[in-house]
This record gives C-alpha cells, sequence and structure tokens, in this order.
C-alpha cells in the first residue's frame, strides 16, 4: 500500500511517499481503509522527532475517515465495509492507505441520523474528542464560566472555543498570534477576540474561570495569573517551544487555583473507552454544526510537505485533511 512516511527526522522535505507493507489486525483490533486522514500539529512533533520512543521509519497520522477493511479475534458491533472515523493516535499510521487500529477507539458513522462528509469526519475525532474532554472531564467547566482559549483560530482551539460556547460558557475569549487570524477567529463564535500581544491589557480586571493553553511559556504563565479564584488553567502544548513554565504549589493553595494537563494521546493508551466515549457524546456537535470543523484544505499525498510547513509557518486556519483515497 502507499504511505506517507518518516524516514528520518527533520524538515517538512523529509516526508516521502512509499510502498509500504498492508497491516493486518490483531486480537481487539480492525484494518481501515483510509479515505482521508487529519494533519496536526502532532504529527509536525514526530516529524521533528520531538515525540520520545519513536522508531523510524514511522508512518504518521492520528486520525482518520474511511471504510472497515477487516476485522480482528475478538471484534464485535463492526461490518466490514461500515463507514467509520478513528483515532489512530496510539500507533500512528493514518498517512496511509490502510491503518490498523483498535477497536474501541473507532467510532461508527452510522450511528448518527445526518451524514457527515468524510473529509469533517477525520478532522474531528483529534481535536473535537480533545475540547469535550478538557471542558467536561478535565476542566469540569460549568454553564456561564468564563473561557479564554490560545490558538484560537488553530484546530484545537478553534474546537474548544466553539465546544465551550455549545455546553454553555457565557462569555468565550479567543486569542491568536496575527491580525490575520481575528475575523475568522470571531467568525467561530468567540465574544471577543484579542491578538497575543495586547489581550491581557484588553480583559485586565475580568473573572476568567478558565484557561486553555496550547502555545506554553508566556501564554501559560500570565494565564495561571489571570484566574479568578477556583480557576483552572489547562497545560495541553507547547506550540512556541519555550522553557517549561515552574508553577509553585504554595501559589497555588493561596491563590486558590488549579494547574491541569490534558494529553489524549495518554488518555488512548490508557483509557480507550473513556476516549471513545467523549468522541461519540462530541460526534452529534459536528453533526449538528453547532461545532464546525473547518477543513480549509484538502491536501494530496504529494503536498503533505507544503502542508506540515504552513502549520509550522504559522500561516495555516482551521484544519487541513489528506486525501489518501483518490477513486
Ligand atoms: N494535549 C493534547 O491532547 C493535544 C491535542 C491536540 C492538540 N494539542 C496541542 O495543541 C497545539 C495546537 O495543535 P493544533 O494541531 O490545533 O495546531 P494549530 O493550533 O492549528 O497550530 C499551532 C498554533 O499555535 C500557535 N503558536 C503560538 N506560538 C507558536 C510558535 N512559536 N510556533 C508555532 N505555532 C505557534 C499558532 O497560533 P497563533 O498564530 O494564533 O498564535 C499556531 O497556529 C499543539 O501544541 C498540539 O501539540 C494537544
Amino acid at each position: 500500500m502507499k504511505a506517507i512516511i518518516i524516514p528520518q527526522f527533520g524538515e517538512a522535505s523529509v516526508l516521502t511517499q512509499k510502498e509500504v507493507i498492508t497491516p493486518q489486525p490483531g486480537l481487539g483490533e480492525v484494518t481501515i481503509d483510509v479515505a482521508y486522514a487529519g494533519i496536526n500539529y502532532a504529527e509536525v512533533l514526530f516529524r521533528k522527532g520531538v515525540v520520545a520512543d519513536l522508531s523510524l521509519p514511522f508512518v504518521p497520522g492520528i486520525e482518520v475517515s474511511g471504510t472497515i477493511r477487516e476485522i480482528g479475534e475478538g471484534v464485535t458491533g463492526f461490518q466490514i465495509g461500515q463507514a467509520v472515523a478513528a483515532l489512530t493516535i496510539v500507533g500512528g499510521g493514518g498517512y496511509a492507505e490502510v491503518v490498523k487500529v483498535d477497536a474501541d477507539l473507532v467510532i461508527a458513522l452510522d450511528q448518527e441520523t445526518k451524514t457527515i462528509d468524510m473529509e469533517v469526519a477525520a478532522a474531528f475525532p483529534s481535536n473535537v474528542t480533545t475540547a469535550m474532554m478538557i471542558l467536561s472531564d478535565v476542566a469540569h467547566m460549568e454553564k456561564g464560566e468564563t473561557v479564554l482559549v490560545h490558538a484560537a483560530a488553530g484546530g484545537v482551539g478553534s474546537a474548544i472555543g466553539q465546544m465551550a460556547r455549545a455546553l454553555g460558557a457565557a462569555r468565550v475569549i479567543g486569542v491568536v498570534g496575527s491580525k490575520q487570524k481575528i475575523a475568522y477567529a470571531k467568525s467561530l463564535g468567540y465574544n471577543e477576540v484579542y491578538l497575543r500581544d495586547e489581550y491581557v491589557e484588553a480583559i485586565r480586571g475580568s473573572g476568567i474561570d478558565i484557561v486553555i493553553d496550547q502555545v506554553g511559556g508566556d501564554a501559560r504563565e500570565t494565564g495561571l495569573s489571570l484566574l479568578s479564584p477556583l480557576g483552572r488553567l489547562v497545560v495541553m502544548g507547547n506550540a512556541s517551544e519555550a522553557e517549561d513554565v515552574a508553577v509553585s504549589a504554595n501559589e497555588l493553595w493561596f491563590s486558590s487555583k488549579a494547574v491541569l494537563g490534558f494529553n489524549l494521546q495518554l488518555m488512548s493508551v490508557y483509557h480507550p473507552k473513556a476516549v471513545a466515549k467523549a468522541a461519540k457524546k462530541a460526534l452529534p456537535y459536528v453533526v449538528s454544526g453547532q461545532v464546525s470543523v473547518d477543513v480549509t484544505d484538502v491536501v494530496n499525498l504529494e503536498d503533505i510537505a507544503k502542508a506540515h510547513k504552513s502549520i509550522e509557518d504559522r500561516t495555516s486556519k482551521g484544519k487541513m485533511v489528506l486525501q489518501v483515497k483518490t477513486t
């Protein structure tokens, strides 16, 4: 089968299209004929060698849509040819014609009355599931709260902002890195959107209940300082590649604040059923359009390096998907 591989860690240009052995499902697994694969910052990190213990060559790709190809021993509830989405985040492999995945991390698409485009189905598993888990299971967001989201126009940021509104937040504030992203972020339903250089001044004195930080560095440090008592800072990425931010436990005690972490990959390894439950809970929000997954580009296998580069250059908005099946 055709796959995009990472033969060695490095720039986007290392991504190579190659013929590789088609995977077979093992116990508790299925294989999927991939239609589309989501393109994420996570795969950029794999490619750069930031993720520990990744053996090469590696096929990246943490989420896909497609149809069930083969069903492994012990798996019930799926049929060959059934339309599905899946989180392939544990072993990667989504940038390929066929991917093998734990059946617990596969979401049947025919459970929904309204159909969902396969491009969108490939783009929701990672970001919208993360949004649901972060707001419901990690930050325990209550209706009426104020939520601040960094990289608000990005893949996961745009899902978190919209999900916060859908779950009843009263005020959702977006922070973006450049002027070009402001109008786009506003179109996603944020109550307010500010530039990263200006947001602190603009919201000073507001009571912020939850800060979502995928950026790290200053965003993390400032995020903690902006929280109201009982506020929660959710740490979920370090896109700025800043030095780690040390948090004083005594300071948390004195200020009645919490710092929480979330890692979808780790959750998918240790609690796949909880992740699948959140994905299934999140899917209707996508189908109804309450959380719109904006697929801004459908990319051919030949153009995957350009797509990775646009994520690194910070020029991408919304979500790109890789078209794997062409017929
Ligand atoms: N913990 C988890 O389970 C989980 C799940 C999904 C994603 N994530 C993390 O969330 C982050 C965003 O992922 P994504 O796929 O949705 O990507 P994305 O938001 O579409 O792209 C990354 C964004 O980070 C912002 N950024 C700030 N400083 C940056 C810098 N120095 N270099 C590059 N980008 C910078 C940029 O937005 P601005 O221009 O607006 O600043 C950029 O667009 C990543 O760190 C990813 O690893 C974590």
